[in-house]
């Protein structure tokens, strides 16, 4: 029998992916796509826990599902991802008609865990780090068709410890999928019609795969490898860190026409000061050598970032070198966020916490800034022939939209088909993305 699936994803792009895997290792169970909670017989909620806000809406979400499962006999609800990790104890016991609770590393056993909650009442809770990795155990992504884009989770966890973040105690320890099994799901989404991949990990750049060999290959020839498969035109990474960018890395950048020239490496801060406080290990002047380096390599690098204002002990001196270091570097896009503290993180026990008013205020002049940077960007581009991957199809009819290599979102009234990388010239700056024209040839590389 067809069972209904629902799931609802918060967060980063790694729950993107465990979403989608999540949804194939369930399938066998019978459960196919639902479009609606309401239309569901199991919904699961992927949370975040980033940030105080992302993980309270968890517990909204649930007050709004709970007539569901009053009202359909047999409803099930999930709570899973990194929410469900920090405080799956406490939402067991809040929320008690939950069924299962499954963190990050434990999707693997989502079957036998909706087994056991369908059998008996109660909450089945599973926040073990397992021995075992998820990636052995789940099934090969689906056979369904695949987006131009896709997402590939090469690396998991963080060793950093940021005082500010609860990635390393949600995801646990650093870890790298052996370099084969990526190289086949990386085949395997080039089949079914992805021209795009995206590599991702906490610290992808931390990347440290054995190959058939049994040596550790890092990010840089992991790239060069994945390069060589047919069919797959552009290669992306995030999230990396400024730490792990190394020689071969910046190498990829340099020699391998699939990667694209466009880098999202947090700084975080600008102020040495409150970098030493963030645990970061870079300062503001090792961040600018690193890309430096990169430009060297790559002069058509554009970078993005995360920052995160009103850290506890930022002066007014301290976050004007952030907003510094934004007009040195020029970013052209970035997340940005006021601090939020964490229970159990080191910064939130930190003297001189940051009131409320001076965040709101530091985060709206820095969102000004980058807001001038990505369109001065995005003007600077008008004019010039670029490649675009057109990705779907856009408002009006017979428009699509795709992405520059630069990930600014291009729309095209006519010309070429979803899937197909196009040379585009850059016509106009709309509202939310920049209107082109499909030119005849497509150019050799990302350079016009
Ligand atoms: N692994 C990535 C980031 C993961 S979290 C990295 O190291 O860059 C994504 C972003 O959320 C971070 O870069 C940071 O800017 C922000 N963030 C993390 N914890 C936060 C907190 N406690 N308050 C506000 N922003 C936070
Ligand atoms: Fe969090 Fe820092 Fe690890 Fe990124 S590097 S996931 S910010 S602890
Ligand atoms: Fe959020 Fe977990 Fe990603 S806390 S940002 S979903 S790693």
């Amino acid at each position: 029998m067809t069972k209904r699936l629902f799931i609802k994803t918060y967060g980063c792009q790694m729950n993107v992916y465990d979403s989608a895997r999540m949804a194939d290792v369930l399938a066998p169970l019978g459960y196919a796509a639902a479009d609606t909670p309401d239309d569901a017989d199991l919904v699961i909620l992927n949370t975040c826990h980033i940030r105080e806000k992302a993980s309270e809406k968890v517990f909204s979400e649930l007050g709004r599902l709970r007539p569901l499962k009053a009202a359909k006999p047999g409803f099930m609800i999930t709570v899973a991802g990194c929410t469900a990790q920090a405080e799956g104890e406490e939402i067991v016991r809040r929320m008690p008609f939950v069924d299962v609770v499954v963190g990050p590393q434990a999707y693997h056993r989502l079957p036998e865990l909706v087994a056991r909650a369908s059998r008996a009442a109660g909450t089945a809770l599973d926040t073990d780090f397992p021995v075992e990795s998820k990636f052995d155990h789940l099934p090969a992504a689906s056979a369904a068709t695949e987006a131009p884009s896709a997402f590939l989770t090469v690396q998991e966890g963080c060793d950093k410890f940021c005082t500010f973040c609860v990635v390393p105690y949600t995801r646990g320890a650093e870890f790298s999928r052996p370099v084969a099994a990526i190289e086949a799901e990386a085949r395997r989404l080039v089949e079914r019609g992805a021209r795009e991949i995206t590599l991702l990990g906490q610290n992808v750049n931390a990347f440290h795969g054995r190959d058939g060999s049994g040596a550790e290959i890092g990010l840089g020839a992991l790239i060069r490898r994945l390069a060589r498969i047919d069919g797959l035109e552009r290669i992306r990474y995030t999230t990396s860190h400024p730490r792990d960018v190394d020689e071969a890395l910046i190498a990829a950048h340099r020699e391998e026409p699939k990667l694209m020239p466009y880098l999202h490496l947090p700084v975080q801060a600008g102020s040495d000061r409150v970098l030493a406080a963030m645990n970061r290990g870079h300062t503001a002047e090792s961040y600018r050598r690193i890309v430096e380096r990169l430009r060297a390599a790559q002069p058509d690098l554009a970078l993005s970032s995360d920052f995160i204002v009103g850290f506890p002990g930022e002066s007014e001196a301290d976050f004007e070198a952030t907003l510094a270091l934004v007009r040195e570097i020029g970013f052209v896009a970035a997340f940005s966020f006021k601090y939020s503290a964490r229970p159990g993180t080191p910064a939130a026990m930190m003297d001189g916490q940051v009131p409320e008013p001076v965040k709101d205020e530091r985060l709206r002049r820095l969102q000004a800034l980058l807001r001038e940077q990505t369109d001065l960007f995005n003007r600077a581009c008008l004019g010039r022939v670029v490649p675009v991957l057109l990705e779907r199809p856009g408002r009006h009819p017979g428009q699509l939209v795709g992405r520059s290599p630069w990930l600014q979102p291009v729309h095209v009234n006519s010309g070429g088909a979803i899937g197909e990388v196009r040379a585009v010239r850059l016509a106009r700056v709309s509202a939310n993305s920049i209107a082109g024209e499909v030119v005849e040839r497509a150019p050799a590389g990302a350079a016009a």
